[in-house]
């Protein structure tokens, strides 16, 4: 039987700075939702994407002196940029489009030509304030006290020559498709749409401009540029083919879901729809507008200089940590407030405690009851009734949840029944049948009970947690058929006998308190290494005693072995010789400046006493000492090398 189709989409983002933890919020939501319709057996096509034009990346390439091609191929393909990202928060995408891709030119000059051949795109005046020496168009509201935003010089009413789009024609087709259908969704912001933008009466909008260059010139009049919001939304069937031959499959996968932030809810329920019209192509299935991250109740912004950086925390925490914690602490239709107290809370209580603990536990005790593998005769009980019923009911009210995109209800769901298990381990008391000989049937069923719970939490728990669910199958003794959804639904899939693999603790508990504190240095340190003004004007670190910094204990190291951190683009493991005759084992994030290869033999420095830390699941016991520098806006590390006749150990003061 042919699969049925899913396409999803996130929005395309801006690369005009790094992104932060609020746009990944957006992509780890779209990639659990494409996760899940896979693991429904759905076929899916998750596309995501940059949004690389417009007026403000010109303004950013000519600040950093780079051309605008360039600056946007750094953010989205260099180190660290978004494509990079995506690859850490395991990000399952099938395509990735770039607006400045050729076929996308290409076809959003044929979208703009279709619908001014239609009649929908004429020519007319652009009334705006013009700031002469910028060259710049804004709008009133666009103004800094009544003066160019740039250049903070008066401006002067203006006209300039532009295409506008019949926006205005759509206006009772747009509402009657917000207002009668579930086309836009959760539904309180079907209201916003109404009452803001269809009541006080759609105008044309200005689709073209002339006042700058970076953009996709409109191809039967190239003094102008196409609007950055025709060129974006234009993406979600361009990637697919639709007026290019680079895809061929508009027809298999569109109309699709769009999922997009509520600020941008507006281009995607309005704009958008009435450009299909215009087109006469289908409607997206649905856009869901989900809610904002706050920061201290507030937008985040590079500008005010507090934005979260998701690198920072998914190599602290690892990224099955990071995408839980997104799409369990929040609502999705709703905003949410970030603050690393709730991420580690939750990290210890549903991950370490509740999850990490029941999987720890149950192969603890089959390992120590049974030597790793069940015996096949077993007996039930009726106290294990309620357990069963539940874990088996778990699929379907997990599935209402999540085919509303509702996340959050579908992990609360899982993890009502991972504490349901837990409290069934304290009531069967494993530990006073195990004295029983006569009782180890009884204490196999118990056992069994436990993994199959797991096995179906793990199942749905795998558009999370990926790596980890993988990693619970590997000790629960789960493989193929015993870990779709299919099974899901299913109660007894494991063989009686299973045997199980004890592994390494997946979640372990973190020190509140004590990673607090270290936590808001880090970022502290982070934030203020990425201001550029520090590029600038280099400033001095604060004064500290001399005591304290005796404290400090820096030693010279030889570095035994070097490798690469997998699924790391960034750390390397050092096995390094501190002098104590004992391999000291350290993870510097240096891979973009060295290969490993090039670093056995050398004589570096490194801190010797700061308390252990985890990267990646691995404990790194100090930190290697290099020199950095910015260099283009970009940071650049040398390790400090010192010269091979010292030995290791030798104290630096
Ligand atoms: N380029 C446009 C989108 C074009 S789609 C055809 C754009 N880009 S953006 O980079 O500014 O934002 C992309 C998405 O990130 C938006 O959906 C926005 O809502 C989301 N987020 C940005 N900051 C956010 C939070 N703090 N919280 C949640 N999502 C946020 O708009």
């Amino acid at each position: 039987m042919e699969k049925e189709k899913f396409y999803i989409t996130t929005p395309i983002y801006y690369p005009s700075d790094k992104l932060h933890i609020g746009h990944t919020y957006c992509t780890v939501a779209t990639d659990a939702i494409a996760r899940y319709k896979r693991l429904h057996g759905f076929d899916v096509m998750f596309l995501t994407g940059t949004d690389e034009h417009g007026q403000k990346i010109e303004t950013k390439a000519k600040e950093a002196d780079v051309s605008p091609k360039e600056f946007v191929d750094r953010i989205v393909e260099g180190p660290r940029g978004v494509k990079d990202l995506w690859k850490l928060m395991n990000i399952s995408n099938d395509r990735f489009i770039r607006t400045t891709d050729d076929y996308h030119v290409k076809s959003t000059q044929y979208i703009f030509r279709k619908m001014y051949e239609n009649g929908d795109i004429y020519k007319g005046a652009y009334k705006g304030k013009y700031c002469t020496p910028c060259e710049s168009f804004w709008t009133e509201s666009q103004l800094k006290d009544g003066c160019c935003p740039d250049c903070g010089r008066p401006v002067t009413d203006a006209e300039e020559e532009a295409y506008f789009f019949r926006l205005s024609k759509y206006a009772d087709r747009i509402r009657t498709l917000l207002e009668d259908t579930d086309f836009l969704q959760p539904r309180s912001r079907v209201n916003e749409m109404v009452k803001n933008f269809i009541e006080p009466g759609l105008e044309d909008l200005c689709v073209s401009r002339t006042s700058f260059t970076w953009g996709i010139p409109v191809d039967f009049d190239p003094g102008h540029v196409v609007y950055v919001w025709v060129d974006a939304l234009s993406n979600y069937i361009t990637a697919l083919g639709y007026g290019n031959d680079r895809y061929d499959d508009y027809e298999k996968w569109w109309p699709g879901v769009n999922i997009v932030g509520k600020e941008i809810v507006r281009f995607h329920s309005i704009i958008w729809p009435a450009m299909l019209m215009s087109l006469g192509e289908p409607l997206p299935k649905q856009v869901y507008g989900h809610g904002w991250l706050l920061l201290d109740g507030g937008k985040m912004s590079k500008s005010k200089g507090n934005v979260v950086d998701p690198y920072l925390l998914a190599e602290r925490y690892g990224t099955d940590a990071l995408r839980f914690f997104l799409l369990r602490s929040f609502p999705f239709g709703q905003d949410g407030n970030f603050s690393n107290e709730l991420l580690i809370q939750c990290i210890n209580t549903d991950l370490a405690n509740d999850l990490g603990n029941l999987l720890s536990r149950t192969t603890a005790m089959v390992e120590k009851y049974f030597g790793g593998q069940l015996p096949a005769e077993q007996d039930a009980d009726g106290l294990d009734e309620e357990l069963i019923t539940l874990a088996t009911a778990l699929r379907d009210r997990y599935e209402v949840q999540m085919e509303k995109f509702q996340m959050q209800n579908g992990l609360e769901e899982i993890f009502k029944v991972v504490s349901r298990a837990n409290k069934y381990i304290d009531e069967t008391a494993p530990w006073i049948l195990a004295k029983d000989e006569a009782k180890k049937p009884r204490l196999a069923r118990v056992m069994y009970n436990l993994l199959e719970t797991l096995r179906i939490c793990a199942v749905l728990l795998l558009p999370f947690t990926p790596d980890s669910c993988t990693e619970i199958f590997s000790q629960i003794g789960a493989s193929g058929e015993e870990t779709n959804w299919d099974s899901a639904g299913k109660w007894g899939v494991l063989p009686a006998d299973t045997r199980v693999h004890k592994g390494e603790n997946i979640f372990p508990r973190i020190d509140v308190e004590k990673e607090l504190q270290e936590l808001d240095a880090v970022q502290e340190a982070a934030r203020k290494a990425s201001q550029p003004a520090l590029e600038l004007e280099p400033q001095l670190a604060e004064k500290v005693d001399f005591d304290t910094f005796c404290k400090s204990d820096f030693r010279v190291v030889k570095v035994k072995s070097c490798e690469a951190v997998k699924k790391s683009d960034k750390l390397l493991k050092f096995i390094l010789d501190d002098g104590t005759g004992t391999d000291r084992q350290i993870l510097s994030g240096i891979h973009k400046f060295y290969e490993p290869e090039e670093l056995v033999g050398k004589t570096l420095v490194a801190i010797v006493n700061l308390p252990p830390r985890k990267m990646m699941g691995q404990e790194s016991n100090g930190m290697l000492i290099s020199a950095v520098h910015t260099e283009k806006g970009e940071e650049k590390l040398n390790l400090l090398m010192v010269d091979d006749a010292i030995p290791a150990g030798a104290k630096l003061c």
